[in-house]
């Protein structure tokens, strides 16, 4: 039975993968470290919480020790546009708390899943059908620090045979935690506005198409990733995964569809805008596809219609 630490366990992917890793490992099986925000509903009742800065390496190696960790789901980072506010924090974060995990796995015999993202590709890179191995010369700071999260979890792994994996997300959707300080946090809160006040602005132009996924596609992506039979990888980390591509016009026809009345306008933020325009517009994830059964379950109609049910619910009962 494995032992696993969620780093960043209070932030968006982290609270809803800590809950399903609970579901099938077993509460007492799955520690949830984090930092920077409080445990919300569920997280902090259902197993350990545990408060980790990952840039304290020595309370890292204290505790995988400590509680026999043998898995670790590594998902404190600062996402794409608050790192370019605070560019040297970000690589402190974002670095040293990598090293950290992959140093504390390297020791104790861990596995380790790093997510990168599609901000892990620059403007140079093909936009359509990304290639799984192509240019990659990211333009922020945080694609900087997800392809050198890339290269150093391959580096542990072809070193010191530490059993490093990963995939390149692209923008989440979810409905539990709000990101935080993303390019692609447009596709969450259109629906919060959606539903209270019928009217979005968004910082995005309208046709600026990027990779999107719904957070239920995301956690199968991890916890099947991690549990696929080394002998079928070919790549290990930074494998591309997609669910669907669209652009913020087409995202507001789809939830037109269920709310009528709904609008959108644009107020364009040049920083987030400029992000967009140096990731790519839609990936290839055949590699994924092929190496370890990648299939994502929800397209944009299927995401949008769970989307509006559950953020529906939820702001009724606040
Ligand atoms: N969703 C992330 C961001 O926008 C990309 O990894 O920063």
């Amino acid at each position: 039975m494995p032992r696993i630490l969620v780093t960043g366990a209070t932030g968006q992917i982290g609270a809803e993968l800590t809950l399903a890793l609970r579901e099938r490992h077993g509460a007492d099986h799955v520690i949830a470290a984090g930092h920077r925000r409080e445990p919300s509903g569920n997280l902090a009742h259902t197993g350990l919480y545990v408060s980790l800065d990952v840039r304290d390496a020595a309370a890292l190696d204290a505790l995988v020790p400590e509680q026999g960790v043998t898995v670790i789901y590594h998902l404190a980072a600062l996402l794409s546009a608050v790192a370019e506010e605070q560019p040297l924090h970000a690589w402190d974060i974002n670095m040293s708390g990598l090293l950290n995990v992959l140093e504390s796995a390297r020791k104790y015999g861990c596995q380790v899943f790093f997510p990168s993202s599609i901000a892990a590709f620059g403007p140079d890179t093909p936009p359509f059908d990304t290639p799984q191995d192509t240019v990659q010369h990211p333009s922020t700071i945080y694609g900087i620090t997800k392809v050198t999260g890339e290269l150093l979890c391959d580096y542990y792994h072809r070193r010191y045979g530490v059993d490093a994996r990963g995939v390149r997300y692209p923008g989440l959707i979810s409905n539990q935690v709000l990101p935080g300080g993303g390019t692609t946090d447009y596709a969450v809160d259109i629906f919060y506005a959606a539903v209270k006040q019928r009217h979005y602005d968004c910082f995005l132009r309208a046709g600026t198409q990027l990779d999107m996924m719904y957070m239920p596609d995301a956690i199968q992506a991890a916890i099947q990733l991690m549990e696929t039979d080394a002998n079928r990888l070919t790549h290990r980390n930074g494998f591309n995964v997609t669910a669907m591509s669209f652009t913020p016009a087409q995202l507001a026809a789809e939830i037109q569809r269920h709310l009528p009345d709904f609008t959108i306008g644009y107020a364009i933020d040049p920083l987030r805008q400029a992000i967009a325009d140096s990731w790519p517009r839609h990936m290839d994830d055949s590699a994924a596809r092929y190496e370890w059964g990648w299939q994502p379950r929800y397209d944009l109609a299927a995401m949008v219609t769970d989307m509006l049910r559950h953020i529906t619910a939820k702001l009724r009962n606040e």
